[in-house]
């Protein structure tokens, strides 16, 4: 490949049991006196808010909490949000949850320092001055949200989701600790790490895949595939959530430099239009789009099948890759992540619209390795109906 590589990611990054702990020297390092801390309400049931905000009390750092960022969170939310953080004077957002509540605060840091509205930065490299210092804990192993820098958002008029993407987005720290992830029910385990999952396998046989982000692929794909049926089925067995953290983080920080793929493509207008939540729309649609992909790059998805276990070197490319769809629909099925667009009221009159949606989604099928029309995503969607 003749062009240069970029890779960039969080600059500092706290992984392992208890490293929720530092969470008042992290926001000292960064020169943060008034943090704003922005989550949701089922984490403030959980009691993981009183954990944090006791160890606030503790450093005597006085905060804000902003709690009730919304699944799929409208972009008008994060205007409400800033209104709040000025009005408090805060010097640093803390964001804690899954993906929602992370991009929520991603938004939120720049929007405190740039001119306008969340909807005059949805694109690529818009957004100009560098954002409020940032720490996110995530509290799935899903999105990667924590090392990307990438912020989804819906807008509900026109029932589409949109992407934010710079540079700036990237927070100032992540901090990993798997004690916050042990809570989790197994469903939303399962289709958060299937998510994870995905986004490695979409990095790694990206047009944009590099060495870096494949190193970071392959160590992601190892450690979710080998952890997620352990995580699902036994949600208190620490080790298995520190290895789907760490390897939700790798996926992201692939992902974040070689881009997601189709799968990813077909989901959003279904997650849009039918509120199908992001990791089962990624795994409904991840076999039939794998199938139509598998000979744009027949070397990479072998190579998914072996790092899964399964099959051979004697086995031809073409079998292998046939090997690693039918791993993934077992580990779906695994996992009871629903198969089936009709599971959700998808019909087939749904389809023409749904598949022009995914056609708008040019800035992740620009990375998908074999070009896909109008029809071909038609099919697609009716396979898995
Ligand atoms: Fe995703």
């Amino acid at each position: 490949m003749s062009q240069t590589t970029l890779f960039r990611t969080t600059e500092r990054i706290v992984l392992g049991a208890g490293a929720v702990n530092s969470i008042a020297s992290e926001i000292q390092a960064l020169g943060g006196t008034k943090p704003l801390i922005i989550t949701d309400p089922g984490l403030v049931a959980t009691g993981i808010i009183d954990r944090i905000t006791n160890l606030l009390n503790a450093a005597s750092i006085p905060y804000t909490c902003f709690d009730k960022v919304e699944a799929d969170p409208r972009f008008e939310l994060v205007d409400e949000v800033v209104q709040l953080a000025q009005a408090e004077k805060i010097d640093c957002i803390l964001g804690i949850g899954g993906g929602s509540s992370l991009d929520i605060a991603k938004m939120v840091s720049v929007m405190s320092t740039n001119p306008g509205k969340v909807d005059d930065y949805f694109g690529i490299d818009l957004v100009q001055e560098a954002g409020l210092k940032t720490i996110l804990i995530p509290t799935t192993a899903g999105t990667g949200s924590e090392v990307t820098p990438i912020v989804i958002l819906s807008d509900h008029h026109e029932k589409l989701k949109k992407g934010v993407v710079s540079a700036h987005l990237f927070p100032d720290c992540a901090l990993l600790d798997p004690e916050l992830t042990v809570g989790l029910p197994p469903a939303v385990t399962a289709a958060t790490g299937m998510d994870a999952l995905i986004h490695a396998m979409e990095a790694f046989t990206s047009i944009n895949a590099n060495s870096i982000t494949d190193m970071l692929a392959i160590q992601a794909m190892d450690l979710i595939y080998n952890n997620i049926r352990t995580a699902y089925a036994n949600g208190n067995d620490l080790d298995a959530r520190l290895k789907m953290l760490e390897g939700s983080m790798l996926a992201g920080m692939a992902f974040a430099n070689a881009g997601v793929t189709a799968v990813h493509a077909f989901a959003y207008p279904i997650g849009a239009e039918f509120h199908i939540p992001h990791g089962i729309a990624n795994t409904i649609m991840l076999t039939p789009v794998m199938e139509f992909n598998l000979i744009g790059n027949l070397e990479k998805f072998a190579q998914i099948a072996l790092i899964f276990g399964e099959g051979d070197d004697a086995m031809s490319q073409r079998k292998l890759a046939q090997q690693g769809v039918a791993a993934v629909r077992e580990l779906a099925a695994d996992l009871n992540v629903p198969q089936r667009l009709s599971d959700y009221n998808v019909t087939a009159q749904d389809i023409p619209i749904l598949a022009q949606g995914v056609m708008k989604v040019t800035r992740l099928l620009a990375n998908n390795p074999r070009k896909l029309r109008l029809e071909d995503a038609e099919a697609i969607y009716r396979q898995v109906l």
